[in-house]
């Protein structure tokens, strides 16, 4: 276990406490999400020029990235939520160990590094505790691509003595990440390439999005195909970064979960189509404008959810789901697909007297990665559950919050470890949540 994850078990650390605080009311206004900003500021690497990030969330990731960047010479700047990157055209090729473990951002940065130095070092990612995390995906497309790697204990070395070259990749899963990598190596590479089974998380969309401004030839086609031809060079560019699909969906879930109501703003509807029609067939009344989307609801009923990749339901909305199925007045299944280790959190939902049970039987099809494995995947939740606070630790970032609203929800005080966890990922959760009327302390 690396040092970032060893603190995860911490019972020392900084904990939050939280006393029972009734129905959780207010106006949430998400930022840009987590999972876009870090992508687009290594996409800005690659420009010539400066570019700027607005709407950035101010979130752990955020910062650990800009640390990043600069130890291998890159300008980062950061105002209020605006980011000016500098790139530069010789920057350090080799991120210091110390990154080791903290985010997923290193991996990343082995097609620009080749790509402005023909040699990289990057530390071995790292992450949320969910599931292996392998990055073999990663590593295959950019040896597809012309790249000599060597993997290590402790990191991965690349070479490339010309550009990296255009190829037809066929991704084994639509992986975000390495699609990610695909795009950020492939738009200076010399001719075409043609990713397969491409992700196309609307972060994913996103990237390119801003990639296309940078000057990169991105087309995204049917199928999950993205085809990139290579360009001798890019500018810098300006986004706005979207709504973060996760927070808004979270907060939803907070104002169900403790009987209240949560109108969250910044989020647009096209980005939680899959999470609004659950919570409305789960019973949940919500209304819909061009700014705001409110949920509430007078009794949940049970559902079966499958996570996806996009336009599915998507795995990182599914830890507060589950614990908002305790309180669905039936039997609820959850089928996890895109993570094989993804429920371990439940124990702590468990302990607060949330009724789930998991199991190694797939709910799925054969189609299901985890079909023949001893994953524990699938997950059956009992409610109404009369949840009560409990002392629990964190394991990752969407868990954490999904033992938040369970401890909101429950009847006695709770103490979580391992908050940390939730800093990386949500834009000032502690405050927001007291905004919302929850009895928090740090302690
Ligand atoms: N996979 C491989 N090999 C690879 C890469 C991925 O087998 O080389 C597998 C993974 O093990 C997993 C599946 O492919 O089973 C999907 O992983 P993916 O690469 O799509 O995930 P990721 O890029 O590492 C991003 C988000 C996650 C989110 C997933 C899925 C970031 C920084 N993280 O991870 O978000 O759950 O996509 O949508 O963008 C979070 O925000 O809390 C979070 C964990």
């Amino acid at each position: 276990m690396d040092d970032a994850l060893a603190a995860v078990a911490d019972p020392e650390g900084p904990a939050w406490h939280i006393e029972p605080s009734g129905p959780l009311r207010g106006d949430v206004v998400v930022s840009g999400s987590k999972n876009a900003v870090t992508k687009h500021m290594v996409a800005a690497l690659l420009g010539d020029s400066p570019s700027t990030i607005t709407n950035v969330p101010d979130v752990g990731d955020v910062g650990i990235t800009a640390d990043i960047l600069r130890s291998i010479g890159i300008g980062v700047e950061v105002e209020g939520d605006r980011i000016t990157i500098t790139p530069s055209p010789e920057p350090v090729p080799r991120v210091p160990l110390e990154f080791s473990g903290l985010n997923r951002i290193p991996i990343l940065l082995l097609g620009p590094l080749l790509h402005r130095a023909h040699e990289a070092f990057v530390p071995l990612v790292g992450g949320d505790r969910i599931g292996r995390r392998p990055i073999d995906f990663h590593v295959s497309a950019l040896q597809q691509m012309g790249a000599e790697l060597e993997l290590h204990d402790n990191g991965i070395t690349a070479r490339m003595a010309g550009r990296l070259k255009g190829t037809r990749i066929t991704l084994p899963y639509p992986s975000v990440g390495a699609t990610e990598t695909v795009i950020l190596s492939a738009v200076l590479a010399e001719g075409r390439t043609v990713i397969h089974n491409a992700a196309t998380e609307p972060e994913v969309v996103e990237l390119a999005l801003f990639l296309q401004r940078m000057g990169a030839l991105i087309a995204l086609r049917p199928d999950r195909r993205i085809v990139i031809d290579g360009v001798e060079s890019l500018t810098g560019a300006s986004a706005r970064l979207a709504g973060d699909r996760l927070e808004a969906f979270s907060y939803l879930v907070a104002g169900l979960m403790t009987g209240g109501q949560v109108r969250v703003g910044g989020c647009h509807q096209d980005r939680l189509v899959t999470a609004i029609n659950t919570l409305q067939r789960m019973g949940a009344r919500v209304e819909i404008t061009d700014d705001w989307i409110t949920a509430s609801a007078v009794q949940l009923h049970p559902a079966a959810v499958q996570t996806d990749t996009h336009p599915g339901f998507m795995t990182d909305w599914q830890p507060p789901l589950i614990v908002l199925m305790t309180q669905a007045d039936g039997m609820s299944v959850l089928h996890e697909t895109v993570y094989e280790d993804r429920l371990g959190y439940v124990d702590a939902i468990k302990a607060m007297g949330g009724e789930v049970e998991l199991f190694d039987t797939c709910l799925g099809g054969p189609a299901c990665r985890f079909h023949d494995s001893s994953a524990k995947h699938s997950a059956v939740v009992r409610g109404v559950s009369k949840l009560h606070g409990a002392d629990v630790t964190i394991p990752d970032v969407r868990a954490g919050f999904s033992s938040v609203i369970a401890a909101a929800a429950a009847e006695g005080a709770s103490t979580l470890h391992g908050i940390h966890h939730l800093e990386r990922g949500y834009d000032r959760p502690f405050e927001t949540l007291r905004s919302l009327g929850l009895n928090l302390t740090r302690t």
